[in-house]
């Protein structure tokens, strides 16, 4: 079976990144057919749009995309895409690797953060000179949606249960649907669950974050949440991502284009190849994508390192080491 691999590399360093993780998956034995489309600041400048149709309708009909970055159209670039997929849940691990400074080294936890809702449904408006505002929606069946595929997660991948983080003491009506809602899911699927209020979460991961495995959260919670977990393993050069829908999957780095750096081939590929860890296990290639993040792990521990890291090593240097280890 020849699985279709839409690989939207964008702007600066995705350029370079992309083609490492790419490399990679064809060192696996499966047989990926690469469809490669344009997206981001430079196509724009080219044609007028950041997102051409023919890359978002790529996406919409391929197995898995991968995609780099984009730099000043992310947004143009990214939201589309992930709606292309029609992706309801944003996967996304923070995890601590040996031989890498982090402030907590002892993290590894993963959120399942809600991707289509909450306060970033755009119901927003300004009112008057003075007033603005923002309607929040939560409905029942996006947080139904994702707490089906925490249990899945959680029962997948040999974790106890997982916590819901949420603020339903304040938002009563929208959180507490959400919290109800993914309560009674965990429930009927026997799965164990606590709860975090999400102020409170962000004191405790800072302190305890090994008390976390499976995080599952709102959409803005999330958000934030996952980048100051990203801040306690190390920074953004490490973190891959997954924006999952009900047929297809985009899967993604959490850096941009990194225009400091762009263009060196120095940027560091573990973000990307990582990402394309979690693409073949979206497959049903478990064993491939354990492969993968050894032969990254391993890499990270003992070199070639990138700077960012404090190794010299270039992006094809550790790309190579890290396909060697495959
Ligand atoms: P950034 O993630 O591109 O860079 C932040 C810092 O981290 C920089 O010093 C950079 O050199 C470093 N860094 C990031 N990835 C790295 C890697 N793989 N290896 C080594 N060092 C790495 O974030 P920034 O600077 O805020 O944004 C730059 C551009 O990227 C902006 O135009 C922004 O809109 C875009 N962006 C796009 C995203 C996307 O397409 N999903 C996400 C975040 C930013
Ligand atoms: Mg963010």
């Amino acid at each position: 079976m020849t699985h279709e691999i839409a690989v939207i590399p964008g702007d600066g360093i995705g350029q370079e990144v992309t083609p490492a993780a790419v490399e990679v998956l064809e060192a696996l034995e499966i047989e990926f057919e690469f469809r490669e489309g344009e997206a981001g600041d430079a196509v724009k400048e080219e044609t007028g749009e950041a997102l051409p149709q023919e890359t978002y309708d790529l996406a919409a009909s391929a197995d898995a995309t991968l995609f780099g970055a984009a730099g000043e159209t992310a947004a143009d670039v990214i939201l589309p895409l992930r709606e292309a997929v029609d992706s309801f849940v944003n996967v996304r691990p923070a995890k601590a690797y040996p031989g890498v400074d982090a402030v907590r080294p002892e993290t590894d936890l993963v959120f399942l953060r809600e991707n289509t809702e909450g306060v970033y449904s755009g119901h927003e408006d300004r009112l008057t000179d003075d007033v603005a505002t923002l309607t929040r929606v939560v409905t029942e069946s996006a947080s139904r949606q994702l707490a089906e595929f925490a249990c899945e997660y959680v029962a997948d991948n040999d974790y106890d249960g997982f916590t819901t983080v949420h603020k339903a003491n304040v938002m009563r009506a929208t959180d507490g649907l959400f919290r109800d809602t993914v309560a009674e899911v965990a429930d009927e699927n026997d799965i164990e669950t606590d709860e975090v209020l999400m102020d409170a979460f962000a004191t405790h991961v800072c302190l305890e974050p090994d008390q976390f495995d499976v995080v599952v959260c709102p959409n803005l919670a999330g958000d934030v949440l996952s980048d100051l977990a990203a801040g306690l393993v190390g920074g953004l050069g490490l973190l891959p991502s997954a924006n999952v829908g009900p047929d297809r999957a985009l899967f993604e780095p959490v850096h941009g284009t990194a225009p400091d750096i762009a263009g060196k081939s120095v940027a560091n590929p573990a973000a990307t190849i990582l990402s394309a860890a979690m693409l073949v296990e979206y497959l049903g290639y478990d064993e491939e994508g354990a492969a993968i993040r050894e032969a990254v792990e391993t890499t990270l521990e003992e070199g070639p390192r990138t700077s960012d890291l404090g190794g010299d090593a270039s992006t094809g240097g550790v790309t190579e080491a890290i396909v060697d280890r495959l």
